[in-house]
Formats: C-alpha cells, sequence, structure tokens
C-alpha cells in the first residue's frame, strides 16, 4: 500500500500534485494494480453529455486484483470474517485462498445456468459470506451484478430487475436480524411473477426454512457447488466495461440504476480506502454497513480486499441482543478500524454509556461514520466513549454515484473537528457554488457542493438512461457534477456537509425521493387525492418522514387509514421507507402556478411555525392555519 499517505504534510504535497496534474496522479496510483493489459489513455472527459473514461484500452479483472494478486504473500491471511445474528452461533472465517476458491466454484454455478460476460445478476440477500462470495462471482466472469437491498419489497426488487433484465437472481431461504426472521425466497417468489427476464433463481440454504422451490427456475446453491470445479480464471475485462449497478433514488421519478466500471472503481476504492482508514498487515477492519448499499460494495467487499485487508461483515442489527453488541464484536475479532452509521451511533448513545463502557475496544485505532451528517453530540460520544480520545474519527462523505469517500479525514494525518467532513483526497476537486453556479472562492461560506474535475470512481451513465444522468448530475451547473448537497467551507478550508438541498430525504443513511414516497401514496387513488412529503429532523434517524395526505373524503377513522397508507408503502417499497407521520390535510399550500410549497411543510413538520415567510401569494393561505393546527 505505497500510495498511503503518510503525514498532514505529505497529504498537502499530494494534493498539490494531483491538481497540478491528475493524469499523473491517477497513472500513477492505477500502477499498483496488476493490469493483464495496461491501458493507452489516463482520462478522456467531458461534463456535457457527460461521457468521462477513465484508463481506456486496459484490461483488467477487479477479483484478480482483490484475490489471485495476494495468493502467494497472502494466501492464509484471513480475508472474511462473518459474525453472525446470534452471537452463540458460530462465525465463519475465509482466509485469501478459501475465498478465492469459493468464489470461482460460485463463479462456475453462474456460468453453467448461461451466465455470460454483461448478463445482470441480481443479488438479493441477507449479509451472508455467500453474498460477499456471490458478489466477487459476478465480477469474475464480467457478469454486472445488481444487489438489492433485501429490506426493499417484493414490487421494488421487481421494478429493480426489470430495469435491467437481470438474468438470475440470488437469494437465501430466509434470514435472521434481531429478534426477526425473515422470508426472503418468499419476496423473490413474489417479485418473480413480474419479472419475465430471470431464467435462475440461486437459493443459499441460511435458515432451512421450507421455501417454495419452482421446479426448473430454482435451485440450491449447495446442490450446484457439487457439479463446478475450483477453476475460474478471471475475464479479462475492458476498464470502461460495467462492473454493477445500484439503485438509488433521487429527487424525481423511480430510482435509477447508477452504473459503475471495472478500471477506475477498483482504482477509486482501493486509494480511498487505504489513505481513510490506514490499515496495517495484521489489522480486522469491520463496516457496519449492508452490502445492498455502496457503502458495503466499496468499503465491505472490494475496498478492502484490494488492499489485502481482512474485512468483517456481520448480519445482526446494533441492539440485538443488547446495546453492547457492536462493542462486544470489536473486542471478540479484535477490530482495529470500526466503520458505522451516525443513525447508529445515535440509537447506541441513547441506550446508555453502560453497553461501551463494559468493553475494552483497545484494539480499535480509527473510527469512521458514513451517510448522513453527524451532529456533535453523536460525533463527541462516539470520539470519548467508543475511541477513548484515543481515535481519530474520519467523518466520511461520499455517494453511491462518487464510488468511494471523497471528503474525509486521512486517518490520523489530518485535522478533524467535529461535524466537518474535512478535506477532500488528493485527487477529488470540489467547489462551492452559488445559485448562479458561480465558484465561491472565499471561506467561512455556504455553497452548493460539486466537483468540477472527474476522479475515477465517478458514475458513467444511470442504466439504460444516460439523459436522466445528465439532467440529475451535469445539467444544473454546467461543467460541474452536482452532487444535490449543500456545503459549507469553514476558515481553514475544511469542508462541512449540511445535507441535501433537493427532494431527498435521508433516513437512517438510507436516501429515498419524496416523490417516490409520494408516488406510493397516491397509488391508494381510491381514498388518496393528493400528498406531498418531506423530511423532519429526527434525534435517531437524522431524518423522518413527515406526509402530508389529502382524502377524498374526510376519514372516519383516521388510524386505520394511517395503517393502510403505511402498508402500501410498505408493500410498494420497504418498510425502510414507513412515514413517521401522516397528516391529513384538506389542502396543501400551493404557489397560483400550482407548485407546493415544500418550505412551509418542512418548517411545520420540523414544529417551527413562527417565521413561515410570506404566504399571500398562496393560491389559499388559509389551508396553511389549518395545517399549523393540525400538526402532528
Ligand atoms: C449524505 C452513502 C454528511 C449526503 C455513502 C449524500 C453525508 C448522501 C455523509 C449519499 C457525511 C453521506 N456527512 N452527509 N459524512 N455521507 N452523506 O448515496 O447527503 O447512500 O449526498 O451514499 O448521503 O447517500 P448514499
Amino acid at each position: 500500500m505505497d500510495f498511503q499517505i503518510k503525514s498532514f504534510d505529505d497529504y498537502k504535497a499530494k494534493y498539490k500534485a494531483s491538481v497540478d496534474d491528475p493524469e499523473g496522479f491517477w497513472a500513477d496510483i492505477a500502477g499498483h494494480y496488476k493490469w493483464q493489459k495496461k491501458w493507452d489513455k489516463t482520462l478522456e472527459w467531458e461534463f456535457k453529455t457527460p461521457s468521462v473514461k477513465w484508463f481506456q484500452g486496459g484490461k483488467m479483472n477487479i477479483t484478480e486484483n482483490c484475490l489471485d494478486r495476494h495468493l502467494e504473500t497472502r494466501g492464509n491471511k484471513l480475508a472474511l470474517i462473518w459474525e453472525p445474528n446470534d452471537p452463540k452461533e458460530r462465525f465463519i472465517r475465509y482466509t485469501y485462498r478459501e475465498l478465492h476458491e469459493k468464489v470461482c466454484k460460485f463463479a462456475n454455478v453462474l456460468k453453467a445456468k448461461g451466465v455470460e460476460k454483461g448478463d445482470r445478476v441480481a443479488l438479493y440477500m441477507p449479509m451472508v459470506p455467500e453474498l460477499t462470495v456471490a458478489v466477487l462471482a459476478c465480477a469474475r466472469i464480467g457478469a454486472v451484478h445488481s444487489v438489492v437491498f433485501a429490506g426493499f419489497s417484493a414490487g421494488a426488487l421487481a421494478d429493480r430487475i426489470n430495469d435491467s433484465s437481470c438474468k438470475v437472481v440470488i437469494t437465501s431461504d430466509g434470514s435472521y436480524r434481531g429478534t426477526k426472521e425473515i422470508p426472503v425466497k418468499g419476496v423473490v417468489n413474489e417479485a418473480l411473477k413480474s419479472c419475465d427476464s430471470v431464467e435462475a433463481v440461486l437459493v443459499v440454504e441460511r435458515t432451512q426454512w421450507s421455501v417454495q422451490m419452482k421446479e426448473g427456475r430454482d435451485f440450491w446453491l449447495h446442490d450446484e457447488l457439487e457439479k463446478v470445479d475450483a477453476n475460474c480464471p478471471p475475464e479479462p475485462m475492458d476498464a470502461e466495461d460495467m462492473l454493477f449497478i445500484l439503485y438509488t433514488s433521487g429527487s424525481t421519478g423511480k430510482p435509477k440504476g447508477v452504473v459503475h466500471t471495472c478500471g477506475g472503481y477498483m482504482v477509486y476504492a482501493g486509494y480511498s480506502f487505504a489513505n481513510v482508514f490506514q490499515p496495517n498487515e495484521s489489522d480486522v477492519y469491520w463496516c457496519t454497513a449492508d452490502i445492498g448499499w455502496i457503502t458495503g460494495h466499496t468499503y465491505i467487499v472490494y475496498g478492502p480486499l484490494l488492499n489485502g485487508t481482512t474485512t468483517m461483515m456481520f448480519e445482526g442489527v446494533p441492539t440485538y441482543p443488547s446495546p453492547g453488541r457492536f462493542w462486544q464484536v470489536c473486542d471478540k475479532h479484535g477490530v482495529n478500524q470500526f466503520y458505522t452509521a451516525p443513525t447508529a451511533i445515535r440509537a447506541l448513545m441513547a441506550a446508555g454509556e453502560d453497553h461501551v463502557l463494559s468493553y475494552g475496544l483497545y484494539d480499535l485505532k480509527v473510527l469512521g461514520t458514513v451517510g448522513e451528517p453527524i451532529n456533535v453530540e453523536a460525533w463527541e460520544w462516539y470520539h470519548i466513549h467508543v475511541g477513548k480520545e484515543r481515535c481519530p474519527v474520519v467523518d466520511t462523505w461520499w455517494q453511491t454515484e462518487t464510488g468511494g469517500i471523497m471528503i474525509s479525514g486521512l486517518g490520523n494525518h489530518s485535522p478533524m473537528r467535529a461535524s466537518y467532513a474535512g478535506y477532500p483526497l488528493p485527487g477529488i476537486q470540489p467547489v462551492l457554488l452559488d445559485q448562479e453556479g458561480n465558484e465561491i472562492e472565499e471561506n467561512e461560506k455556504e455553497g452548493y457542493l460539486a466537483m468540477k474535475f472527474p476522479w475515477p470512481g465517478i458514475l458513467r451513465t444511470t442504466y439504460g438512461d444516460h439523459e436522466r444522468c445528465k439532467n440529475t448530475y451535469f445539467a444544473h451547473y454546467d461543467d460541474y457534477y452536482f452532487t444535490g448537497d449543500g456545503a459549507k467551507r469553514d476558515k481553514d478550508g475544511m469542508y462541512r456537509i449540511i445535507g441535501r438541498v433537493d427532494d431527498v430525504i435521508n433516513v437512517s443513511g438510507h436516501r429515498f425521493g419524496t416523490a417516490e414516497i409520494e408516488d406510493a401514496i397516491n397509488s391508494r387513488d381510491e381514498l388518496v387525492a393528493e400528498s406531498a412529503v418531506v423530511g423532519y429532523p429526527h434525534e435517531i434517524k437524522g431524518q423522518g418522514i413527515y406526509a402530508y395526505v389529502i382524502t377524498k373524503q374526510k376519514p372516519d377513522n383516521p388510524d386505520k387509514l394511517r395503517a393502510e397508507i403505511i402498508e402500501t408503502i410498505v408493500k410498494q417499497i420497504g418498510r425502510i421507507a414507513k412515514p413517521d407521520k401522516i397528516q391529513f390535510v384538506s389542502g396543501l399550500p400551493k404557489t397560483r402556478s400550482g407548485k407546493i410549497m415544500r418550505r412551509i411543510l418542512r418548517k411545520v413538520a420540523e414544529g417551527d411555525t413562527s417565521n413561515l415567510g410570506d404566504t399571500s401569494t398562496l393560491l389559499d393561505p388559509d389551508v396553511v392555519e389549518e395545517i399549523k393546527e393540525g400538526a402532528l
């Protein structure tokens, strides 16, 4: 890992070099990986179309870099530790050699089911070791993985399978999360009623429940593994071939499939992991995210394995069997780098210090957070009680679209300040823009966060709809990638992320478009005339979901109707998108042109009705009074 930054001065020098000669900088980093054929051209780009190509002409396979490359020196080193939901169940460990073999065999099963380079494979699975193996098996043969978080509903899964016409689905019989038992295969069966592209389903046995298997379509993974050998050479991939699709919500329409490609993503995942977490050879690293989100892709699977690090995955939840579980697991496996979300920290903080004070946590060296702004109180609790004031806290800002961490501390090599993500990684060129799209040069200012130069991990398109990629990220401001976030830069040039400036809500680090939830509510059109959804500050989840709903008739039994609306959302999107509050209203504050004034709705949801601004231009100013009075 000789591209690891070693001090703040080193950071500054590398940052400067990366701006002076970005191509030279990235070519140097890319040179640390194994390429079957070296690239001809480091970078070709423009943000209009947009078109970004890194390492063109290069041939490689990311799994060769994650696995084969380490076999000689790290073959017997642990690659993966799996900690089950139930602490009494045995954990599982694979060395690099074992993981390599498992990936090759799984890849051969996929081939036997007719999966070829470029085919899409959907993964709808709990956090079991087979999920990591499956992701890598797809990459091994050049199939494009599309991991769908297993908390999404059958409807949401079907939409994603259909959007990219997946040929195969990989799933499990069921799953355990805390005290819950989840019928995973049942959800897949339901989804597949409306998915014609799927030819085969591979089922991992986790719970040994009896599940419905469709003859000729559904196969138990363990049966199929018996029929294949462990020899599967890595498919040579062009640097710009697709590696994966990951669906994410935006401010409009249905979730879109963010596309990452092989070469650039590999370089960025490996580079950012090594620098932010600063792992040493013997370290055990744990990221508590689910592989269904980008954090799990880049910082459970690819980033750590590219660096030959021991990575841990956890099946359970932070509060089971007690709110001390994370810390018990850290002690049990000697975790050195720990990476989690502010929402989890706040939940554990609320459960009281005793749970963390009972554990030593002696091995911890770096603590990370991701997914949403972290408030000062949670940051300090994490730093003091978990890190014992010894460990730097890296507040890592990034997005599904950026592929990897963009603004963050680098282990203990950069200054840190509670609630500040900090400085951009070398190679990353953030700017703050004003309303008109002019760059704000001064410090101590707020603006829209954008990027003015590509980095290898930037998304390349949104699956099947390049126009949408352009409109969402590159059309707001000419020649910039627009993040959708607002940020502040302090006097020292450190960045503090304020939050989304678009209609995206971030609930416990999970992104939802308000439109997506409104569509689900409005689908009950026999009951609902219209709805508007906004986020509001929530003590644990960061943001909660507040829905204003106009019903066709005044509801006789509002609680029953609330329950029905929630059920509809759970069915169409999933449990994670359940509104916290539903207020029935007779109208919504709209401008004369019919646009909903969300600013007013947000204020009411926040419980701050003192200053709603000028409401005289509204179509029906009286409705604001009614909404204020009925606020929950
Ligand atoms: C937010 C997760 C503040 C932000 C990796 C971004 C953050 C969105 C941070 C992306 C952070 C992520 N501080 N806000 N450290 N990290 N965000 O695509 O609003 O699930 O745009 O990627 O989460 O969410 P996504």
